[in-house]
Protein backbone atom coordinates (compact mmCIF):
# COMPACT_ATOMS: atom_id res chain seq x y z
CA UNK A 1 0.00 0.00 0.00
CA UNK A 2 1.49 3.44 -1.09
CA UNK A 3 0.19 6.56 -0.08
CA UNK A 4 2.19 8.72 -3.11
CA UNK A 5 0.05 8.22 -5.94
CA UNK A 6 2.42 9.06 -8.20
CA UNK A 7 5.10 6.53 -7.53
CA UNK A 8 3.87 3.64 -10.08
CA UNK A 9 3.47 0.04 -9.45
CA UNK A 10 6.51 -1.55 -11.44
CA UNK A 11 5.31 -4.34 -13.95
CA UNK A 12 6.99 -7.77 -13.69
CA UNK A 13 8.86 -8.34 -16.80
CA UNK A 14 10.61 -11.77 -17.98
CA UNK A 15 13.94 -11.08 -19.89
CA UNK A 16 16.79 -13.73 -20.90
CA UNK A 17 19.74 -13.50 -20.41
CA UNK A 18 21.98 -12.66 -24.21
CA UNK A 19 25.30 -12.11 -22.61
CA UNK A 20 27.29 -12.38 -19.35
CA UNK A 21 30.53 -10.33 -19.43
CA UNK A 22 33.74 -10.29 -17.05
CA UNK A 23 34.05 -6.53 -16.25
CA UNK A 24 36.75 -6.51 -13.99
CA UNK A 25 37.65 -8.69 -10.44
CA UNK A 26 34.77 -9.97 -9.49
CA UNK A 27 32.31 -8.27 -11.25
CA UNK A 28 30.27 -9.50 -13.98
CA UNK A 29 27.55 -7.52 -16.26
CA UNK A 30 24.47 -9.16 -17.38
CA UNK A 31 22.62 -8.33 -20.68
CA UNK A 32 18.89 -8.50 -20.31
CA UNK A 33 16.72 -8.69 -23.23
CA UNK A 34 13.44 -9.53 -24.50
CA UNK A 35 12.94 -13.08 -25.77
CA UNK A 36 10.76 -12.47 -28.66
CA UNK A 37 13.12 -9.18 -29.39
CA UNK A 38 10.59 -6.93 -28.44
CA UNK A 39 11.40 -3.63 -26.96
CA UNK A 40 12.10 -2.96 -23.81
CA UNK A 41 10.28 -0.06 -21.68
CA UNK A 42 12.28 3.00 -21.60
CA UNK A 43 14.37 4.15 -18.70
CA UNK A 44 15.83 7.48 -17.32
CA UNK A 45 19.38 7.71 -16.37
CA UNK A 46 20.26 6.20 -12.83
CA UNK A 47 17.04 4.22 -12.47
CA UNK A 48 17.12 0.59 -11.28
CA UNK A 49 15.44 -2.93 -11.91
CA UNK A 50 14.22 -5.48 -9.41
CA UNK A 51 15.80 -8.85 -10.11
CA UNK A 52 13.68 -12.04 -8.83
CA UNK A 53 16.26 -14.74 -7.95
CA UNK A 54 14.91 -17.91 -6.97
CA UNK A 55 14.08 -18.73 -3.18
CA UNK A 56 12.04 -15.27 -3.25
CA UNK A 57 15.30 -13.30 -3.04
CA UNK A 58 14.38 -10.14 -4.96
CA UNK A 59 17.35 -7.82 -5.23
CA UNK A 60 17.93 -4.19 -7.09
CA UNK A 61 20.73 -3.24 -9.74
CA UNK A 62 21.37 -0.22 -11.86
CA UNK A 63 20.98 0.01 -15.18
CA UNK A 64 24.25 0.84 -16.49
CA UNK A 65 23.90 1.07 -20.45
CA UNK A 66 22.24 4.15 -22.25
CA UNK A 67 18.74 5.35 -21.76
CA UNK A 68 18.49 5.61 -25.47
CA UNK A 69 18.56 1.87 -25.63
CA UNK A 70 15.16 -0.16 -25.53
CA UNK A 71 16.64 -3.14 -26.70
CA UNK A 72 18.45 -4.14 -23.52
CA UNK A 73 19.22 -3.92 -19.79
CA UNK A 74 22.64 -3.97 -18.42
CA UNK A 75 23.51 -4.31 -14.64
CA UNK A 76 27.01 -4.75 -13.46
CA UNK A 77 26.97 -7.29 -10.38
CA UNK A 78 30.06 -7.44 -7.69
CA UNK A 79 29.76 -10.57 -6.20
CA UNK A 80 30.09 -9.74 -2.71
CA UNK A 81 31.30 -12.23 -0.14
CA UNK A 82 30.41 -10.14 2.82
CA UNK A 83 26.52 -9.35 1.25
CA UNK A 84 23.61 -11.32 2.04
CA UNK A 85 23.54 -13.72 -0.86
CA UNK A 86 21.77 -12.45 -3.81
CA UNK A 87 25.18 -11.32 -5.35
CA UNK A 88 26.76 -14.97 -5.11
CA UNK A 89 23.55 -16.38 -6.54
CA UNK A 90 23.48 -14.35 -9.26
CA UNK A 91 26.80 -15.26 -10.35
CA UNK A 92 26.67 -18.69 -9.58
CA UNK A 93 22.93 -19.37 -10.37
CA UNK A 94 23.05 -17.51 -13.61
CA UNK A 95 23.77 -18.50 -17.15
CA UNK A 96 23.37 -17.10 -21.00
CA UNK A 97 20.08 -18.24 -22.22
CA UNK A 98 18.71 -18.21 -18.74
CA UNK A 99 15.38 -16.65 -17.88
CA UNK A 100 14.87 -14.08 -14.84
CA UNK A 101 11.77 -12.00 -13.47
CA UNK A 102 12.53 -8.42 -13.43
CA UNK A 103 10.02 -5.41 -12.67
CA UNK A 104 10.41 -2.45 -15.15
CA UNK A 105 12.67 0.08 -14.04
CA UNK A 106 12.23 2.91 -11.71
CA UNK A 107 14.00 6.00 -11.02
CA UNK A 108 14.72 7.27 -7.19
CA UNK A 109 18.70 8.76 -8.77
CA UNK A 110 17.50 11.49 -11.50
CA UNK A 111 19.50 13.67 -13.29
CA UNK A 112 18.54 17.31 -12.97
CA UNK A 113 17.49 18.80 -16.19
CA UNK A 114 18.44 22.32 -14.54
CA UNK A 115 21.93 21.56 -13.77
CA UNK A 116 24.42 23.62 -16.13
CA UNK A 117 27.48 21.43 -15.13
CA UNK A 118 27.59 17.87 -13.43
CA UNK A 119 29.98 15.45 -11.61
CA UNK A 120 29.47 12.30 -10.84
CA UNK A 121 31.79 10.50 -8.81
CA UNK A 122 31.48 6.58 -9.19
CA UNK A 123 33.26 4.31 -5.88
CA UNK A 124 34.15 0.84 -7.14
CA UNK A 125 30.52 -0.75 -7.88
CA UNK A 126 28.96 2.27 -7.67
CA UNK A 127 29.78 3.44 -11.19
CA UNK A 128 26.72 1.43 -12.43
CA UNK A 129 24.11 4.25 -12.31
CA UNK A 130 26.57 6.90 -12.70
CA UNK A 131 27.65 5.11 -16.22
CA UNK A 132 24.19 5.16 -17.35
CA UNK A 133 24.40 9.30 -16.61
CA UNK A 134 27.60 9.57 -18.17
CA UNK A 135 25.74 8.37 -21.79
CA UNK A 136 22.48 10.48 -21.33
CA UNK A 137 25.41 13.56 -20.63
CA UNK A 138 27.44 12.70 -23.17
CA UNK A 139 24.63 12.54 -25.94
CA UNK A 140 22.61 15.63 -24.93
CA UNK A 141 26.20 17.45 -24.66
CA UNK A 142 25.64 18.16 -21.19
CA UNK A 143 29.04 19.85 -19.53
CA UNK A 144 30.11 16.64 -17.45
CA UNK A 145 32.92 15.14 -15.49
CA UNK A 146 33.41 11.89 -14.14
CA UNK A 147 35.72 10.67 -11.34
CA UNK A 148 36.03 7.08 -10.73
CA UNK A 149 37.83 5.46 -7.87
CA UNK A 150 38.74 1.56 -7.79
CA UNK A 151 41.31 -0.24 -6.48
CA UNK A 152 43.13 -0.63 -9.46
CA UNK A 153 42.24 -1.17 -13.15
CA UNK A 154 41.50 -4.80 -12.87
CA UNK A 155 38.88 -4.01 -10.37
CA UNK A 156 37.11 -1.21 -12.57
CA UNK A 157 34.28 -2.22 -14.53
CA UNK A 158 33.51 -0.93 -18.05
CA UNK A 159 36.66 0.60 -18.11
CA UNK A 160 37.25 -0.42 -21.51
CA UNK A 161 33.62 0.84 -22.60
CA UNK A 162 34.44 4.51 -20.88
CA UNK A 163 37.79 4.65 -23.48
CA UNK A 164 34.95 4.66 -26.08
CA UNK A 165 33.33 7.35 -25.14
CA UNK A 166 34.38 10.81 -27.14
CA UNK A 167 34.07 12.79 -23.75
CA UNK A 168 36.55 10.55 -22.73
CA UNK A 169 39.17 13.32 -21.50
CA UNK A 170 36.02 14.62 -19.18
CA UNK A 171 36.66 11.12 -16.85
CA UNK A 172 39.72 10.73 -14.61
CA UNK A 173 39.90 7.02 -12.83
CA UNK A 174 41.81 7.24 -9.48
CA UNK A 175 43.18 4.20 -8.23
CA UNK A 176 44.40 3.64 -4.32
CA UNK A 177 46.06 0.21 -4.85
CA UNK A 178 43.46 -0.68 -1.95
CA UNK A 179 44.94 2.06 0.43
CA UNK A 180 42.03 4.54 1.67
CA UNK A 181 44.96 7.42 2.68
CA UNK A 182 45.63 7.37 -1.69
CA UNK A 183 42.32 7.85 -2.32
CA UNK A 184 40.82 10.45 -4.51
CA UNK A 185 40.93 14.23 -2.55
CA UNK A 186 37.02 14.31 -2.55
CA UNK A 187 36.93 17.27 -0.14
CA UNK A 188 39.07 19.09 -2.56
CA UNK A 189 37.20 18.34 -5.59
CA UNK A 190 34.21 19.36 -3.82
CA UNK A 191 35.62 22.53 -1.93
CA UNK A 192 34.07 25.28 -4.21
CA UNK A 193 30.34 24.41 -5.85
CA UNK A 194 30.52 26.50 -9.20
CA UNK A 195 26.52 28.29 -10.19
CA UNK A 196 25.01 25.17 -11.84
CA UNK A 197 26.87 22.50 -10.78
CA UNK A 198 25.25 19.10 -9.60
CA UNK A 199 27.17 16.17 -7.83
CA UNK A 200 26.16 12.31 -7.98
CA UNK A 201 27.70 9.83 -6.16
CA UNK A 202 27.33 6.03 -5.46
CA UNK A 203 29.52 3.64 -4.15
CA UNK A 204 30.11 1.66 -0.32
CA UNK A 205 29.95 3.24 2.57
CA UNK A 206 33.29 4.96 3.60
CA UNK A 207 33.03 6.58 0.14
CA UNK A 208 29.42 7.79 0.64
CA UNK A 209 30.65 9.20 3.89
CA UNK A 210 33.60 11.17 2.78
CA UNK A 211 31.31 12.77 -0.75
CA UNK A 212 28.42 14.11 2.08
CA UNK A 213 30.79 15.18 4.55
CA UNK A 214 32.60 17.20 1.54
CA UNK A 215 29.41 18.27 0.44
CA UNK A 216 27.36 19.71 3.65
CA UNK A 217 28.02 23.24 2.20
CA UNK A 218 26.62 22.33 -1.37
CA UNK A 219 23.11 24.65 -2.32
CA UNK A 220 20.71 22.45 -1.14
CA UNK A 221 18.96 20.12 -4.24
CA UNK A 222 22.58 19.83 -6.17
CA UNK A 223 24.12 17.03 -4.12
CA UNK A 224 22.09 13.74 -5.17
CA UNK A 225 23.59 10.32 -3.66
CA UNK A 226 22.51 6.27 -4.41
CA UNK A 227 23.38 3.71 -1.47
CA UNK A 228 23.73 0.33 -2.69
CA UNK A 229 24.27 -0.64 0.43
CA UNK A 230 23.31 0.40 4.09
CA UNK A 231 25.97 1.72 5.86
CA UNK A 232 28.12 -0.90 8.51
CA UNK A 233 27.62 2.26 10.99
CA UNK A 234 24.17 3.83 10.14
CA UNK A 235 21.67 4.05 12.76
CA UNK A 236 19.74 1.36 11.17
CA UNK A 237 19.02 -0.36 7.52
CA UNK A 238 18.93 -3.56 7.50
CA UNK A 239 20.01 -4.90 11.01
CA UNK A 240 16.95 -4.81 13.21
CA UNK A 241 19.00 -6.20 16.42
CA UNK A 242 19.78 -2.43 16.36
CA UNK A 243 16.00 -2.08 17.31
CA UNK A 244 16.79 -3.60 20.41
CA UNK A 245 18.17 -0.85 21.98
CA UNK A 246 14.52 1.14 21.62
CA UNK A 247 12.58 -2.22 21.97
CA UNK A 248 9.24 -2.74 20.30
CA UNK A 249 6.25 0.15 19.92
CA UNK A 250 2.90 0.64 18.64
CA UNK A 251 1.16 1.42 15.30
CA UNK A 252 -2.07 2.72 14.75
CA UNK A 253 -3.85 2.17 11.12
CA UNK A 254 -6.08 5.14 10.70
CA UNK A 255 -8.88 3.52 8.36
CA UNK A 256 -9.45 0.46 11.19
CA UNK A 257 -8.39 2.07 14.43
CA UNK A 258 -6.05 -0.81 14.99
CA UNK A 259 -3.49 -0.98 17.31
CA UNK A 260 -0.68 -3.41 16.44
CA UNK A 261 2.49 -4.16 18.53
CA UNK A 262 5.61 -3.69 16.26
CA UNK A 263 8.62 -5.89 18.40
CA UNK A 264 11.95 -5.41 18.77
CA UNK A 265 13.45 -8.14 16.14
CA UNK A 266 9.84 -7.28 13.91
CA UNK A 267 9.12 -4.42 11.12
CA UNK A 268 6.31 -2.59 10.36
CA UNK A 269 5.55 -4.34 7.34
CA UNK A 270 5.54 -7.91 8.70
CA UNK A 271 3.73 -6.88 11.79
CA UNK A 272 0.93 -5.48 9.51
CA UNK A 273 1.01 -8.25 7.53
CA UNK A 274 0.07 -10.23 10.84
CA UNK A 275 -2.94 -8.32 10.48
CA UNK A 276 -3.69 -8.74 6.69
CA UNK A 277 -2.35 -5.60 5.81
CA UNK A 278 0.15 -5.79 2.90
CA UNK A 279 3.01 -2.79 2.49
CA UNK A 280 4.34 -3.43 -1.09
CA UNK A 281 8.16 -3.92 -0.40
CA UNK A 282 11.14 -4.71 -2.95
CA UNK A 283 14.69 -4.32 -0.64
CA UNK A 284 13.71 -4.39 2.73
CA UNK A 285 16.58 -2.29 3.55
CA UNK A 286 15.69 1.31 2.75
CA UNK A 287 16.97 1.52 -0.01
CA UNK A 288 14.38 1.57 -2.42
CA UNK A 289 11.20 3.33 -1.59
CA UNK A 290 8.57 1.04 -2.36
CA UNK A 291 7.46 0.68 1.04
CA UNK A 292 6.85 4.62 1.64
CA UNK A 293 3.76 5.34 3.84
CA UNK A 294 2.18 8.27 4.83
CA UNK A 295 2.09 8.59 8.42
CA UNK A 296 0.13 11.65 10.17
CA UNK A 297 1.62 11.63 13.38
CA UNK A 298 4.89 9.81 16.08
CA UNK A 299 8.23 10.48 16.20
CA UNK A 300 10.08 8.42 13.47
CA UNK A 301 13.44 6.96 13.58
CA UNK A 302 13.94 6.92 10.64
CA UNK A 303 16.49 4.80 8.94
CA UNK A 304 16.23 5.14 5.30
CA UNK A 305 18.83 6.11 2.64
CA UNK A 306 16.32 6.97 0.29
CA UNK A 307 13.96 9.47 1.48
CA UNK A 308 14.63 12.92 1.60
CA UNK A 309 14.91 15.73 4.67
CA UNK A 310 11.36 17.27 3.62
CA UNK A 311 9.73 13.42 2.42
CA UNK A 312 10.85 12.21 6.27
CA UNK A 313 8.04 15.15 7.75
CA UNK A 314 5.37 12.94 6.08
CA UNK A 315 6.71 9.66 4.77
CA UNK A 316 8.63 6.58 6.62
CA UNK A 317 9.71 3.53 5.11
CA UNK A 318 8.09 0.69 6.42
CA UNK A 319 10.65 -2.04 6.09
CA UNK A 320 13.37 0.15 8.26
CA UNK A 321 11.44 2.62 10.20
CA UNK A 322 11.38 2.70 13.66
CA UNK A 323 9.41 4.98 16.65
CA UNK A 324 11.00 6.60 18.84
CA UNK A 325 8.65 6.52 21.57
CA UNK A 326 4.99 7.09 21.52
CA UNK A 327 2.42 5.88 18.61
CA UNK A 328 3.48 5.81 15.41
CA UNK A 329 -0.32 6.45 13.47
CA UNK A 330 -0.12 5.35 9.86
CA UNK A 331 -2.57 6.92 7.15
CA UNK A 332 -3.33 3.50 5.90
S1 LIG B 1 11.24 -2.04 0.65
FE1 LIG B 1 12.77 -0.77 -0.22
S2 LIG B 1 12.74 0.95 1.09
FE2 LIG B 1 11.38 -0.42 2.05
Amino acid sequence: MNHDKTQEIPTRLRLQVRQIRFEGVGINSYELVDPAGLPLPAFEAGAHIDVHLAQGLVRQYSLSNDPAERHRYVIAVLNDANGRGGSRTLHEQLHVQDFVEVSSPRNNFHLSEHAAKVILIAGGIGVTPLKSMAHHLERTGKPYELYYCAKDRDYAAFSGEFELFSSKDSHRFHFDGGNPAEGLNISELLREPEDGQHVYYCGPAGFMKACAAASTHWPAGTVHAEHFKVAADATGGTDLSAAGEVGGFTIKVTSSGALVEVGAQQSIVDALSAIGVVIETSCQSGLCGSCKTHYLSGDVDHRDCILSDDEHKEYLTACVSRARSGVLVLDL
